[in-house]
């Protein structure tokens, strides 16, 4: 039976976790760097959690200069067998107005500035990313947001844009033309190195604003956004709460072979 370790990435406005019993920030070195910040190590319930601000805490390093592979390495090395991403976007659809939480259950990757995998010299690997998300996780998120009645959709796209700019509105439109459901500039190649990392990874994508191609896009003032962000936050962390002992509790592999995603992937011989 594997004991879950439940690693939490969190987003803007999400900079600890409340509850957290044994706290302790401890720096964890990597072969790639340094990662965001220290990972804050404790107990929610009994069930051993990692915190990693995905930005530092006080928010001080832009989407394009995260060293995603430091900050999933870290996780990996700190024990985390299971991720749930926590992260702002903005929304691509009608229907997901600023408030509501979308569980994420695929990517269009547009980022083009970023070291995106662990395989670049040596190993040669070319990981599944058919379906990027961890099913298990999902559900649980989506059973808990429920039962908490947070405004939730299971299922939808997220367009990861490279930023820091916003995009165009000639943009904005392609990309719901795509069927896209949300916008944003964190989730990749965090989800690529997660999989890569044979960690399960599931992603709770909040919608602050809607992007430019709404009418009312105009009229958003940086208060608004910010405030609805914060009760995001709060909202996220009930949500996360909520998921510990559920998530926490020991299981067998994950069903949707998200741990082990290189038992096939790998074309380097391991002794070569
Ligand atoms: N994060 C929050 N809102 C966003 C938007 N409209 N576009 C890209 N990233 C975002």
């Amino acid at each position: 039976m594997i004991e879950p370790v439940i690693g939490l990435i969190g987003g803007s406005g999400l900079y600890d976790i409340a509850g957290l019993e044994d706290k302790q920030w401890r720096q964890v070195a990597t072969p790639w760097g340094e990662p965001s910040d220290e990972l804050l190590f404790g107990r929610l319930d009994g069930v051993r959690c990692v915190f990693l601000p995905r930005h530092g805490r006080g928010h001080r390093i832009p989407p394009s200069r995260l060293n995603y592979r430091a900050n999933i390495d870290a996780l990996k090395r700190s024990g985390v067998t299971d991720v749930v991403s926590l992260s702002a976007v903005g929304s691509l659809k009608e229907g997901l107005p600023p408030g509501h939480f979308v569980i994420i259950d695929q990517f269009i990757d547009r980022t083009f500035a970023r070291e995106k995998s662990f395989f670049e010299t040596g190993l040669v690997a070319h990981v599944s990313m058919a379906d990027p998300l961890c099913p298990r996780i999902g559900d649980v998120l989506e059973a808990e947001a429920r039962r908490q009645g947070l405004p939730v959709t299971r299922g939808g796209t997220y367009l990861v844009m490279e930023g820091p700019q916003f995009s165009t509105r000639a943009e904005s439109e392609l990309y719901r033309s795509w069927g896209c459901s949300v916008i944003g500039m964190t989730n990749m190649p965090e989800a690529k190195l997660a999989r890569e990392a044979e960690l399960c990874y599931a992603s709770v994508a909040m919608v602050t604003d809607y992007d430019c191609w709404h009418d009312g896009h105009d009229s958003v003032t940086v208060d608004a956004v910010v405030q609805v962000m914060m009760s995001n936050a709060d909202k996220a962390r009930d949500l996360v709460r909520g998921v510990i002992p559920t998530l926490g509790r020991p299981r067998g592999p994950c069903p949707a072979g998200c741990d082990r995603a290189l038992d096939h992937a790998l074309i380097t011989p391991p002794e070569a």
